[in-house]
């Protein structure tokens, strides 16, 4: 009796264990792994891989029709942006995808917790053998060859077909994202600082870019209502820190008309950290808060660092926007002088991204993005026989950011602009982009996607730009200048807005190319992006994949935006 009974036990556990199997559809799949990284072998069956499972939001479309609502100037709701809860009702799953997934996870002995605020991210953890069981994956080691870092991924993986549209897409899988690097840094600082006494431009600034030039050049206010809800937000990631001594050195040399001791505040995340001795200076952090603190003048900002234990597989990126939308009240503006050549990334976790922006928008946070420093040629200079996008910039739901130099503006030769590869234009730069693609004529033709969401979507000075880094006076070029000087802008119209008991802009874009926003900005007409053996875009008048809309006209702007 006992023996039979046991017998029927382990049965049942077996049948428990090995449920019927369910038929297996191909989901995604890597054709080549792009050429920095080169495969090791595989990775080892017991070691443990974090995964992420995105889930299918229930009404993503619905909520791309509120974003425009409430940031397309003339509609009824312009401005009312959404709260957390409405988004999440927007971006949350079904029950019944939410059961699907989990059911079949449970069946097959994993354990998933929700991973993001509004639950379309479940996380879980698992061995590489039953990964490359549930998945009917191959998971292996791959070095990127520059860092020497090492990844597990798979360049195929399968779901179960009855998930198809419930499961979006399991992360990192097929995901390639090169760790990024910032701008270059060159000293000494031979010219004197100066101090801009009239609407000129002083000439110095032809050769060196420091607030005072910006603030001539772009008509800047040198002071603000410093309202305390109208944050900037200003990303960190890489072990890029801020350095307190050295924005101090740099107020006191550059902005001596506001207190040196102006500082901002810190936010962590992933076990991100701020240290401040000199060695741990980063060019790319000091640049972006030096041209925050130092250009919105009295704005409060935030430095958000992403720390190491990012898990996400693009260095943090899933993580930040996440984190910020589970805050009730996220920062107005966010500048970011990160990015990836689209192509590393998958469409699943492009579009996944992108929604999250979207998300961000919706709440009212406007964010910007530099377009990357390698021409047509991707996020830095790199042999290329079609163009490379970059991504965020491909996004439509923000607004990316090209340089410009000289005091008469000319595009920067290294500013990234070109059209995405996986997002398709929106209606609100259709208009602009078909002018310019008409200009164009066939130049470039088969190098670029012609429907693709074209970028960037306006500039600003990014070559020469005095910042002090290590104890140092230097100067730098990249679109990681250009950025947080139009976030600056911005976060100054903001201000203006919220001293009125005005909603901030947020998602930028539609005002940008309606006919107020366009006439608003400096046109610059001249230069272009050269890149994969091609000269790349020419600038031309209005809108161009270079240096955008233009650059801003700050008492243009400010009128403009007033009334909305
Ligand atoms: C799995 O990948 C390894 C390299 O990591 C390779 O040697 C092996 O042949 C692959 N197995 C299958 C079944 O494709
Ligand atoms: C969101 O923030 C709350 C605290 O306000 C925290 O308890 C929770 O873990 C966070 N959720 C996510 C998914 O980050
Ligand atoms: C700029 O102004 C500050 C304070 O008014 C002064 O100390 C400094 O010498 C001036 N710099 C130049 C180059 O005139």
């Amino acid at each position: 009796m006992f023996s039979k009974a046991l017998v029927v036990i382990c049965f049942a556990a077996v049948a428990l264990g090995k449920p019927v199997a369910r038929s297996l559809q191909v989901h995604e799949t890597r054709e080549q792994v792009p050429a920095a990284f080169s495969l090791a072998g595989p990775a080892s069956p017991d070691t443990m891989l974090n995964l992420r499972i995105a889930l299918v939001s229930s009404d993503m479309a619905g909520l791309e029709k509120a974003l425009y609502d409430v940031s397309t100037p003339g509609s009824a709701l312009y401005g009312q942006h959404l709260s957390k809860e409405e988004v999440e009702q927007f971006v949350a799953p079904t029950s019944e995808t939410v059961d699907a997934v989990t059911s079949w996870l449970k069946e097959n002995d994993v354990e998933a917790a929700k991973a993001s605020p509004a639950g379309d991210w479940l996380s879980i953890s698992i061995p590489v053998s039953k990964a490359n069981e549930l998945f009917d994956a191959n998971f292996s080691v791959f070095t990127h060859s520059k860092t020497g870092t090492q990844s597990i991924r798979t360049l195929t993986y399968s779901i179960p077909t009855d998930l198809k549209n419930k499961l979006d897409f399991v992360h990192p899988t097929t995901v390639f994202a090169q760790p990024f690097s910032g701008p270059q840094f060159h000293t000494p600082i031979l010219t004197p600082a100066v101090n801009v006494t009239s609407d000129a431009v002083p000439s110095s600034c032809g050769s060196t870019i420091t607030p005072a030039c910006l603030q001539a050049l772009y008509g800047i206010p040198t002071t603000s209502n410093a309202i305390s809800s109208n944050v900037l937000g200003v990303s960190g990631f890489i072990d890029q820190f801020a350095q307190k001594a050295d924005l101090k050195s740099f107020l006191t040399r550059l902005r001596t008309d506001l207190p040196s001791t102006t500082t901002f505040t810190l936010q962590t995340l992933d076990g991100g950290e701020n240290p401040q001795s000199a060695s741990d200076a980063g060019i790319e952090a000091n640049l972006d808060i030096q041209y925050t603190v130092g250009v919105a003048s009295k704005v409060p900002v935030n430095f958000i660092s992403v720390g190491d234990n990012n898990q996400d597989g693009i260095n943090g990126f899933l993580d930040i926007i996440q984190f910020l939308l589970n805050e009730s009240t996220p920062p107005t503006v966010l500048t970011t002088s990160y990015g990836f050549n689209e192509p590393d990334l998958t469409s699943s976790v492009a579009n996944n991204l992108c929604n999250a922006y979207m998300q961000l928008g919706a709440r009212g946070t406007s964010i910007l993005f530099a377009s990357g420093d390698g021409g047509v040629s991707g996020s830095q200079s790199q042999s290329c026989t079609t163009f490379i996008p970059t991504f965020p910039s491909g996004c439509p739901f923000l607004t990316s950011v090209g340089a410009t130099t000289g005091i008469t503006e000319t595009a920067a030769d290294f500013s990234s602009g070109g059209f995405s590869a996986i997002f398709s234009q929106p209606s609100y730069q259709s208009s602009a982009v078909s002018t310019y693609l008409t200009a164009l004529g066939s130049t470039n033709s088969g190098k670029f996607t012609k429907t693709g969401r074209a970028f960037p979507d306006v500039s600003a000075q990014g070559e020469n730009v005095e910042i002090a880094d290590g104890g140092e006076f230097g100067t730098v070029d990249g679109t990681s200048c250009s950025s947080p000087i139009f976030a600056s802008v911005i976060a100054l119209l903001n201000d203006n807005r919220a001293a009125a008991g005005k909603a901030p802009l947020g998602f930028l874009n539609p005002f940008l190319y309606s006919a107020a926003g366009t006439a608003a900005l400096n046109d610059v007409t001249t230069g272009s992006n050269p890149g994969c053996n091609t000269n790349g875009f020419p600038a031309k008048a209005g809108w161009d994949p270079v240096t955008g809309l233009g650059t801003p006209n700050f008492a243009k702007l400010l009128s403009a935006t007033a009334n909305l």
